[in-house]
């Protein structure tokens, strides 16, 4: 607590703060006292990371601050930025800037700490830090969400202090928000998004202008899209620290991010993408939480999704999220995933949500997963050998009579039908051709089984090309 605080509980508020203290010990929740007592002068932040959202974040805040200000209900006050960087994209004014992030932990005048330095080795000593201190934090890091959140919540209930994290999924859509308040009636029952901005910049690219693979990535990463390590963006590894944080709070559970199958999207060929416009769908990667039977799916892969899914033309480095609740059916959230204002909004608004929030009592705050914490439950993960969904399989396959026969017999003995076939003609010279089959919906173990036996087939050559299909009807 800041000196001067005439607010009895542990709020953290600092010496502006206009919360009148009720001399009848009730910590200032008597409703006659309340209407002034909610309005704090200013809240002031401390912001540790000035790369692109960092900066996103300082521009904004300085843009719109009047209306940011009147949103909160006080003045939102820079007090220190923590960072390395000499040059950032932003105009600090007189804010003091510190190159020991810290020091802003420390720093007793700030409420909040907003921790934009990302990974999961030095953010999460800040953030730890900052709890201790007794200050709110608000982070756009998945990782450090994904991996340590459940203790970094533990952490921050002790202290009565609120972590908040709406930039880590989605960058600019308010879908945890959505998720955790908006549909809190609903039982969530699967929900499926694009939530790498990168990879779906890249897919869109190879599909639209046929670029190569490297060259988009060079880009996204010029354009601040891209992760430090890209690798995270193209194999999966950033959406899955997403999807972990989307499926805790549609579903209650704890995060469990060594849960998820991950597969990336770097051995997408573009005849692959071809192909699939050719049977009438868009490969998307795609993160997919649901619930089967008592347990729950935590998957992210390429999926071929039917052209006419709206999500199936989310293109671009625009995310989307589609949920769907019990009451209120299929829900769409769609708008920018990454990128420096984008992000900033979604930082800023967990700073506004937190500054209206600052005074009340910490128990009736919304929970950091939407669900009390001693309400989370222990559902089963699947393995992915246990999910069922429909698959593309590519297949370089002998140009002879009878081996698309053999195939789809070797499909057939393992109760798989088949609803769509593509051959191509054999280019010139070749003796193999490419068969591009869609399957209908299986188990993933009993499509392992088949595949082994057609790639040891004498007519089929390396290995099948496979892709998960989902209708997400
Ligand atoms: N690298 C991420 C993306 C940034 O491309 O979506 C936002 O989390």
């Amino acid at each position: 607590m800041g000196t001067g605080c005439h607010f009895g509980c542990n709020t953290g508020c600092n010496s502006d703060c206009n919360y009148s203290f009720n001399p009848d010990g009730n910590e200032g929740f008597n409703p006659d006292i309340n209407v002034k007592a909610n309005t704090l002068n200013s809240v002031k932040i401390g912001i540790c990371g000035l790369g692109t959202v960092g900066s996103g974040a300082v521009n904004v805040l300085s843009r719109n601050a009047d209306e940011i200000n009147a949103r909160a209900g006080c003045q939102i006050l820079i007090s220190q930025v923590g960072a390395r960087r000499d040059n950032p994209a932003c105009d600090l004014g007189d804010i003091s800037v510190t190159r020991d992030i810290f020091e802003v932990a420390d720093n007793p005048d700030i409420d909040i700490l907003v921790e934009l330095i990302g990974g999961t080795t030095v953010a999460k000593d800040l953030v730890f830090r900052a709890i201790k201190n007794g200050k709110h934090v608000v982070t756009a890091n998945k990782a450090l969400i994904a991996e340590f959140g459940n203790e970094i919540f533990d952490a921050a209930k002790e202290k009565g202090v609120t972590v908040a994290f709406e930039a880590a999924v989605a960058g600019g859509i308010p879908i945890i928000k959505a998720i955790r308040e908006g549909l809190s009636a609903n039982r969530i029952e699967w929900l499926a998004g694009i939530i790498n901005g990168t990879g779906n910049f890249i897919l869109t690219e190879m599909r639209d202008k046929g670029r190569d693979f490297s060259d988009v990535l060079k880009e996204a990463q010029e354009l601040g899209y891209a992760e430090a390590d890209p690798t995270f963006d193209v194999e999966g590894i950033d959406a899955a620290h997403k999807l972990v944080i989307l499926a805790s709070l549609a579903f209650g559970i704890p995060l469990q991010f060594d849960k998820v199958f991950t597969e990336g999207i770097s051995k997408i060929e573009p005849q692959d993408v071809t192909y699939a416009e050719q049977l009438g769908y868009r490969i998307k990667h795609l993160g997919v939480a649901s619930r089967n039977n008592g347990s729950i799916e935590l998957r992210v892969h390429p999926t071929l999704i039917p052209e006419k899914c709206l999500i199936a033309n989310v293109d671009g480095v625009m995310n989307a999220v589609l949920v769907n609740g019990d009451a209120v059916g299929p829900t769409l959230y769609y708008g920018p995933g990454a990128g420096a204002e984008p992000t900033a909004s979604s930082v800023i608004a967990d700073i506004v949500d937190l500054a209206r929030t600052l005074t009340a009592d910490p128990e009736h705050r919304v929970p950091h997963l939407g669900f009390q914490p001693d309400q989370l439950n222990d559902i089963n993960v699947l393995p992915i050998s246990e999910v069922e969904t429909a698959y593309y399989l590519r297949i370089t396959a002998l140009d002879a009579p009878g081996v698309l026969a053999k195939i789809t017999q070797v499909l057939s003995d393992a109760n798989i039908s088949v609803e769509a076939v593509i051959q191509k003609e054999p280019g010139a010279g070749k003796d193999h051709v490419q068969l591009i089959l869609v399957t209908n919906r299986t188990v993933e173990k009993y499509l392992d089984e088949a595949v082994e036996k057609i790639q040891a087939l004498d007519s089929t050559a390396g290995d099948v090309v496979r892709i998960r299909v989902e209708s997400l009807g």
